[in-house]
Order: structure tokens, then sequence, then C-alpha cells
């Protein structure tokens, strides 16, 4: 079959046959050939339930007869209105929720939200300052914001500047420290980038644990450390949860496990389940109150989608948040991070295996061509669509982020089911590793 789809991240010129994925049942992925794939990366870290869910299915039918789309431009909808009021409650110091479509522009409203605060308040902050190795999605202010390298040199000339400092990897600790010390040394980095300028609008993070830039996993009381010093310096503290919050790092809102109250805050991918297009950034009272005003004093935000708080993304998210209630998901997924944590020992002692980050239902496996030296599998080694083709062997969808195999299954998985996704992921690198 000819295919015009331009696929992300992808060399089209090698990926000439991709697998047709038709139909999705709990954990499996079905092709047109009648092949059955485990979904290892919860269809891009967004799936809770598995596909097919029937509570799901049966909202967005109810809901796809009744009201498909309308605009929140001077109308609202009661899709829109009952899932802010959701998540307001569920999200402690949150006031507002303003919605987009993915994780991308709900940070990019982050960035927009902060820097009109400022104007609002009066003041000129207009800088940004963010940790190394972040992600933030792919568009333009996005990309500004959480820089990798490896995806977005290509387009840095283009990018706004961002102060970064460094983030708390405990596998690549700079020579002459101990980790405490290196915590420390990244905290001090924040004291004095915010003390050399006064021009700060916002420091951002992803919460809990950097996933595209390398699975890094904050050490405990480091995220906390941060708020205090953005609090102390007037900095707004901007977090992005799209990844790690719902309950990928075993939490509902991860800020609350790392008691930081941000200023502003992103959800995405696993809001509506990872069934609709759906992400909300929420702002704190202090921030909503400035947008406040005479019509005459320009100050209400300039921005918004055409798909602004579309309800059936909207009626997904609230049957996925009493999901997580009726079946007491958070209680579940702590049960299989315990399983995965109990197979760490087991992975770390292969022969290529680096280190092993694990928390919640995320797993990071770092890979590298020698242990001592800790060198990262080379690119030129074509390590990723090794493993791609390796794990479909064993009925698993994996992709791995350059030299590093990701473990992150929809949350809802089951004791088996993850048993069989870490034994393939297992025997998977055990056999490309021998091709190395
Ligand atoms: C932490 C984080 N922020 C933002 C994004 C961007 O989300 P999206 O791909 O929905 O634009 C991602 C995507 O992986 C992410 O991991």
């Amino acid at each position: 079959m000819h295919s015009f789809v331009w696929h992300p991240y992808t060399q089209m010129k090698d990926w000439k046959k991709f697998d047709i994925i038709t139909e999705g049942r709990g954990m499996w992925l079905h092709d047109t050939h009648g092949n059955a794939l485990m979904d290892g990366v919860a269809s891009m870290w967004c799936n809770v339930w598995g596909h097919s869910n029937k509570e799901l299915i049966k909202t967005i039918k109810k809901q796809a007869e009744k009201l498909q789309h309308s605009s929140l431009f001077n109308l609202t909808n009661d899709k829109a209105e009952d899932l802010a009021e959701k998540l307001v409650k569920l999200a402690p110091e949150m006031y507002r929720v303003f919605y987009s479509d993915d994780g991308s522009t709900a940070m990019e409203i982050s960035a927009k939200m902060a820097l009109q605060y400022w104007s609002n308040m009066g003041e000129k902050k207009t800088k940004f300052v963010s940790l190394e190795n972040g992600y933030h999605g792919d568009t333009i202010g996005a990309m500004s914001l959480g820089y990798v390298p490896l995806f977005f040199s290509k387009f840095k000339s283009s990018l706004f500047p961002v102060l970064r400092t460094p983030s708390p990897n405990r596998y690549r600790i700079p020579k002459g420290y101990s980790f405490e010390d290196y915590q420390e040394f990244c905290l001090e980095r924040i004291e004095q980038v915010f003390s050399k300028n006064d021009n700060i609008a916002a420091f951002v993070m992803e919460s809990g644990a950097q996933i595209a830039g390398g699975v890094i996993i904050y050490p405990n009381g480091f995220q906390k450390k941060i708020s205090k010093i953005c609090k102390r310096h007037n900095v707004l503290f901007i977090l992005d949860e799209i990844a790690t919050g719902f309950g990928r790092l075993g939490s509902m809102i991860e800020y609350k496990n790392q008691e930081s109250i941000p200023d502003i805050v992103s959800f995405g991918k696993m809001l509506s389940g990872g069934y609709l297009p759906l992400a909300a950034t929420l702002a704190s009272k202090k921030i909503y109150d400035s947008f406040l005003g005479e019509y005459k004093d320009m100050k209400h935000f300039f921005h918004g989608h055409t798909f602004t708080g579309n309800p059936l993304a909207c009626a997904t998210a609230l049957t996925n948040i009493s999901l997580y209630e009726k079946y007491n998901l958070i209680s579940k997924i702590k049960k299989r991070a315990s399983q995965m944590e109990s197979r760490i020992k087991e992975i770390s002692n292969m022969d290529l295996v680096g280190d092993v980050r694990h928390t919640g239902m995320l797993m990071g496996i770092e890979l590298v061509s020698n242990k001592k030296t800790k060198t990262p599998i080379s690119p030129k080694k074509r390590f990723p669509q090794k493993i791609f083709v390796e794990a479909k062997k064993h009925g698993i969808y994996q992709r791995t982020l350059g030299h590093i195999v990701m473990v992150i299954p929809p949350l809802a998985i089951s004791e088996k089911e993850l048993d069989f996704l870490l034994d393939g992921t297992i025997t998977t690198i055990k056999n490309v590793s021998s091709q190395m």
C-alpha cells in the first residue's frame, strides 16, 4: 500500500513500510495482518486504561450525539465547565483552567500567561530559566523552554534565549561531587541566576522527573527547594505535569507529592485517558486576578484555539477521572510499581545496561558501550531501530529515546501483562546487545 503519511521523528527513506494498526483491545494493538503487539509505550505515554475501554467509549458516543464541538469564545459548554471544576478541586491552590489540545500548546500557554502576568503587573520580567535536559514539547516556545540538543539543534537560531541550570542526574555526576553536593550545586546555580538577573519571569520544569531528556528522577526535596527559591526571588514557578501527572509517577497530582505549589501547571496526555487530544493549563488566583480589569486596560489573556474546551474531550476526561476513583487506580499503580522495582537488579546486571531509573510506572534503561566509562551507545549503531524490530518479535511495541529503553505502559496494566512486557523487554535488550 502506498502511504501519504509523513511520520514524526522518522527517517522516511528507511521506513517504507509501517505496521497498520486497525484495532486496539486492552493492552494490545492489532494490525492488518492479524498480529497483536503489546502497547509498551502507552501510545506515547498517554494511555491509561488500555484500548477500547467500554466506559470511555460510552461517554464518547453519548457526548457525540449531543454536542461535538462548540466554542469557548463568548460561550461555554457544560463539559468544559464540569471538568474545570473537577481539575481545580484536584489540584491544590489552582483557581482557573485554560484548555488547549496538546502538551506543547499547554506549555506555550504557560509561558504566555507568565509573560502577560508580569506585563499586567507593570513589571519588565521577560526571561525564562529552565533545567537542562528538560523537554516541554515541539513548538517554538516549547522547544525554547525545553531544549534537547539532539532534537532541536536545527532550530536553535529561531528559539528565544532561555537560561538553563543543571539537573541532578545521579548516574552522570561531574567528577569530584557526591550526589548530595551536586544537588546543592544545582540549587545554588538557580539562586545565582536569579540573583544576577532581575528580569526573570518564570522558572519552568517537569514535575517529579524529566522523561524525554533521559528519565532523570529528581531526588527527594529537590523540586520543593526550587519552589521555595522561586518564591524568595519573586519568580513564577511553572510546572509541566503533562507526562508525569495523572498517575505516571504514582500520584494523581505530582506537585502535591513533591510538596511544591506552582503558580501555573499543565496537564495533557493521560487527562483524557489518552483517547482524545486535550490539555489544560491551570493558574493560581494570584495569576488569574492580574488578568482582570477594564476592557480598555487590555489585561485579558490574548490566547485561544479553535478546539479549546472541546466537549467530547472534556466529557472523556471527566469519565476518565471518575474511573481513577472508581477503580482506585493510584493504589493499583503502587503495586505495579513495586513489581517493576523487583526486576531492577536483574536488568542492571545485563551486559550493556549502565543504569536503570524507575519510579511509579516509568522506567528508563540506559545502555552504554562501556559500563566503566558510561559511554552511551553510539547513534551509528542504529540502536533504537534494532530495539523496535527485536521487541516486535516478542510481541511488544517498544520505542527508545536515543540509547535509553523506555518502559512506560498503560497505567492499568495487569500483573501478568506487566510481566510479559518486562520479560519481553529484557529478552529484547539481551538479543540486541549480542548484535552490538
Ligand atoms: C513533559 C512533556 N511536556 C510536554 C510534552 C508535549 O506534549 P505533546 O506531545 O502533547 O505536544 C511532552 C510530550 O512528550 C512531555 O513529555
